[in-house]
């Protein structure tokens, strides 16, 4: 997508002309909305860094990054030991989302059988083969996805379709174009009118910050609410669709996400509203078949005991809106029962949050988990 009018992707390759690669590049995302700053990774450490530290964030964008992880550890040393130290390093960083562990599974699939000689160039060929084709995946999961929107908007003749999101699962979450996004830019695009409510998303307002600052930039009308404002919406018939993206989804359906989805997917089920599901079909892990037995992560105190922000005098800075001594409580994602699920927007169509239809979507990556 653009940023100031210049294509832009979450993640990129920086190489001196005609050198072989030597760093990655990527949008410090915790900057955002108010400072548009990039940062170049140049090891495993800071690539584990700014995963941890969530300077990516987003169950794609983790993924890829991982995967140039994977290609910056073996610089100089591509041995068996070294990519086992890297693949441990990089899963440690977080929990959840479920395509770190796929693109880190993917680089080993390709790089084990290669003699340690050939091993660094592959890295980085096949880790850019993962953004690639996440590009084109989120690319479909928009046709996909628009095909939806343009039904509710021919039954509304002309009036914007309401699209409630939750978190950012948008090109920032990606390599580009996002999954709960992409519908939504594709319909933009082809002059549906529509409008997005945009969860402001605590503790960590990826809604507030992320989404917002993406559709502001495209032009897409929308308006950031506070997380409790869903269900009034819904009850008033001001939400037409929910859709949502995920971190990690089961064999049978179960959608884990950014907590406080499990929430919207309840008062969309009590007003009638469809609940979709965005997804790459890498988030699906077909070796569970419940979403709680998902780990879901817990973060630190301090993101709910404190907020980021811009004073009127222009200075970023973060304050403290809890009592001293009050104990927090900061689980980072939530569990959305399948049967709370409309449907699951993936690459190939869209389908039913239910096993037997998942798996007849994607029969190769559930036979090899069988
Ligand atoms: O903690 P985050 O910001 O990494 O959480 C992101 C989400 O929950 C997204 O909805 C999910 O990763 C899907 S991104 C296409």
């Amino acid at each position: 997508m653009k940023v100031n009018g210049t294509p832009t992707r979450t993640i990129w390759v920086e190489r001196e002309p005609g050198a072989a690669p030597g760093a990655v590049g990527i949008i410090d995302q915790t900057r955002l909305p108010h400072r548009f700053e990039t940062v170049s990774l140049v090891s495993l450490e800071e690539a584990a860094h700014a995963i941890k530290a969530m300077l990516v964030r987003g169950a794609p964008l983790i993924g890829a990054t991982a995967a140039y992880g994977v290609a910056l550890a073996v610089h100089g040393d591509a041995s068996d030991a070294r990519l086992a130290h890297a693949y441990e390093t990089l899963h440690a960083t977080r929990p959840t989302a479920v395509n770190l562990r796929w693109a880190l599974d993917e680089m080993m699939a390709t790089l084990t059988p290669l003699a340690e000689a050939d091993r660094e160039a592959a890295a980085w060929a096949r880790a850019a083969e993962i953004a690639d084709e996440d590009v084109e995946i989120c690319r479909q999961i928009g046709l996909n996805g628009l095909a939806l929107i343009r039904e509710i908007a021919a039954r509304k003749k002309g009036a914007p379709v309401n699209i409630l999101t939750h978190c950012n699962a948008g090109w920032l979450a990606t390599v580009d174009w996002g999954t709960a996004t992409s519908p939504i830019y594709h319909a933009h695009e082809a002059g549906i009118p529509l409008h997005v409510w945009v969860d402001e998303t605590r503790p960590r307002n990826q809604g507030a910050a992320l989404t917002a600052w993406e559709l502001n930039n495209h032009g897409v009308p929308h308006a950031v609410i506070v997380d409790n404002t869903g269900g009034h919406l819904m009850q008033h018939g001001m939400v037409d669709l929910v859709i949502v993206g995920t971190d990690r989804t089961t064999a049978n359906g179960d959608v884990c996400n950014k907590i406080g989805t499990y929430l919207k997917a309840l008062a969309a089920h009590d007003n009638r509203v469809p609940f979709y599901v965005a997804l790459p079909s890498p988030t699906i892990d077909f070796t569970l078949s419940s979403g709680f037995d998902i780990p879901i992560e817990e973060r630190g105190a301090e993101e709910v005991s404190h907020v980021w922000g811009r004073t009127g005098a222009g200075e970023i800075t973060t304050v403290q809106v809890t009592p001293d001594g009050s104990p927090v409580v900061n689980y980072a994602f939530d569990v959305t029962p399948a049967r709370l699920v409309t449907g699951l927007i993936t690459e190939k169509g869209v389908v039913a949050a239910e096993r037997h239809a998942i798996a007849t979507l994607f029969p190769e990556r559930a036979k090899a988990a069988a």
